[in-house]
């Protein structure tokens, strides 16, 4: 066993964590990417003399060199994945976004079973299994992130390779009677049980993941309660953990008590004439529930005449995927509800929607938190949904709403203390609309009180430390936290 110092640390995922884009020469240019998994996991890369495996997005000459330059100034090494436009195609567009996302949201229609996709999907988690291996020593501690590469432990072991090995799931894992419809479900739930621990977001995910290898495999037995459960099957051991994940809850704080943020957040304001501001910042896809919001909101509209000239609703959409055909006809959906709502209500000075399909730079999207009432976050299904934290940590004065939907995994956490919805209740959406209009400035004050100090308490770090202490029994962090 050798000193725990000398394990060095590896992640995998689908996407490396950089933006890789164009310079003003059209060289090309990397950026570290914006998530708060990065912010958490890159010191600790760093002093591990740790590396990065993900694909880069992209299969443009001169992406290896871009990563050796960008592994200098991380600290860390970036190991580009890469996967020729028939495995893009099979694996990523087609296993990963037309059966493994949609059918983990429960949404059963846009599945698409073809066994091209399957076999893409096994070529790719062998591309990425061998990276891992040319990468790790059997000392060392491997991290598998989400629902591209849940192969990548059984095919390591299939090399005789066995560092320690982490898996977790950052996306929902759905019902038993669900996840059993895909064809492969047996070999995607035992490849998943030869990692050491597996981790969801929520007890729901890990109980129904458990479901599942309890129909697959009736001998299954579970032991313990609590955080981690150990799952024994025909000898060997799984360990099954529920880790929240969580957002760097200080540096957004931080960044929304900046004085040009602030700045930002009171001239938005102003420019809505300090109506009462409803915001929804998503990523554009079916999960998020836009268009049952959009209703929403038109049903506040018709039935509490006193709203009207008095709420506005800024939408931000992140594009995203946009090479899938549902995310393409999905825009245009919203795009044709918000013309009809604002077609239908607006008056001079006052539209009821103010849309936005971009992805905002990151301090007007924090002015924006900072500026708005109540924030509208109603997915149909979501693993846990960063948004509502990100509110919430950038209300530094304490005065926003949460709306949160109960199916989200943030709800978990946050159900006590947030304006709870069902985002299929048109109608009581629309009345939880009403009710944040008039709601009391002490009772806004108290929710959004609670609700940070459960963020503050559970932040990101708190997070990565969680995980790698029970995946790989070791502390790894040193942490820069920044005081909130
Ligand atoms: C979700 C998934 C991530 C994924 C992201 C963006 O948050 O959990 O693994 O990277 O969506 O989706 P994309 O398909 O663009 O990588």
């Amino acid at each position: 066993m050798p000193n725990d110092k000398k394990r060095r640390f590896i992640v995998l995922s689908n996407r490396l964590p950089i933006a890789v884009g164009r310079g003003p020469d059209g060289e090309l240019t990397a950026s570290q990417g914006a998530g708060g998994l990065v912010t958490a996991l890159a010191p600790v890369l760093g002093n591990r003399g740790g590396a990065w495996i993900g694909w880069p997005g992209t299969s443009e000459k001169g992406v290896t060199a871009l990563c050796r330059n960008f592994s200098r100034q991380a600290g860390y090494f970036l190991r580009p994945v890469s996967l020729t436009e028939a495995e893009v195609e099979g694996f990523y567009r087609g296993f990963s976004n037309e059966i493994l996302w949609p059918l983990f949201h429960e949404f059963q229609m846009p599945c698409n079973f073809l066994p091209a996709y399957w076999e893409a999907y096994r070529t790719a988690n062998a591309t990425f299994a061998k990276a891992a291996a040319a990468a790790a020593t059997d000392d060392d501690l491997v991290w598998v992130h989400d629902y591209h590469l849940m192969l990548v432990a059984r095919l390591l072991k299939a090399k005789g390779r066995s560092p320690r090995l982490g898996f977790f799931l950052h996306i929902p894992f759905p019902p038993a009677d669900i996840f059993l419809k895909i064809p492969w479900r047996r070999e995607l739930v035992d490849a998943l049980l030869d990692f050491d621990l597996i981790g969801f977001q929520t007890l729901r995910d890990r109980r129904n993941f458990f479901d599942v290898v309890k129909r697959l495999h009736p001998s299954a037995m579970r032991k313990g309660r609590g955080e981690i459960v150990t799952l024994t099957l025909a000898g060997e051991t799984t360990r099954l953990g529920v880790f929240p994940i969580s957002i760097d809850f200080a540096a957004f704080a931080d960044r929304a008590r900046d004085p040009g943020v602030r700045q930002t957040a009171k001239d938005i304001r102003q420019a809505f004439d300090n109506r009462f501001l409803l915001f929804g910042a998503d990523r554009l896809d079916y999960t998020k529930g836009v268009p049952q919001r959009l209703d929403a909101l038109q049903t506040a509209l018709t039935s509490y005449p006193e709203l009207r000239g008095k709420v506005c609703l800024i939408q931000v959409l992140v594009p995203s995927r946009e090479e899938v055909p549902q995310y393409r006809a999905m825009k245009e959906d919203i795009e044709r509800m918000v013309g009809e709502i604002n077609g239908r209500w607006s008056r001079p000075g006052w539209a009821p929607v103010h849309f936005v399909y971009r992805n905002l730079p990151h301090d007007e999207l924090i002015a924006y938190y900072a500026a708005s009432d109540m924030a509208l976050v109603t997915p149909l299904r979501d693993g846990m949904n960063l948004v509502a934290k990100e509110y919430a940590a950038c209300n530094v004065a304490e005065t926003g709403i949460l709306c949160l939907s109960e199916f989200a995994g943030a709800a978990m956490e946050l159900h006590r203390h947030a304006v709870m919805v069902n985002p299929f209740d048109v109608v009581g959406v629309a009345e939880a609309i009403r009710d944040g209009a008039a709601m009391a400035p002490g009772q806004r004050r108290r929710r959004m009180r609670a609700i940070r100090a459960i963020i503050r308490r559970h932040d990101i770090f708190q997070w990565v430390d969680a995980f790698l202490d029970a995946a790989f029994s070791t502390h790894l962090g040193d942490f820069p936290r920044q005081s909130a």
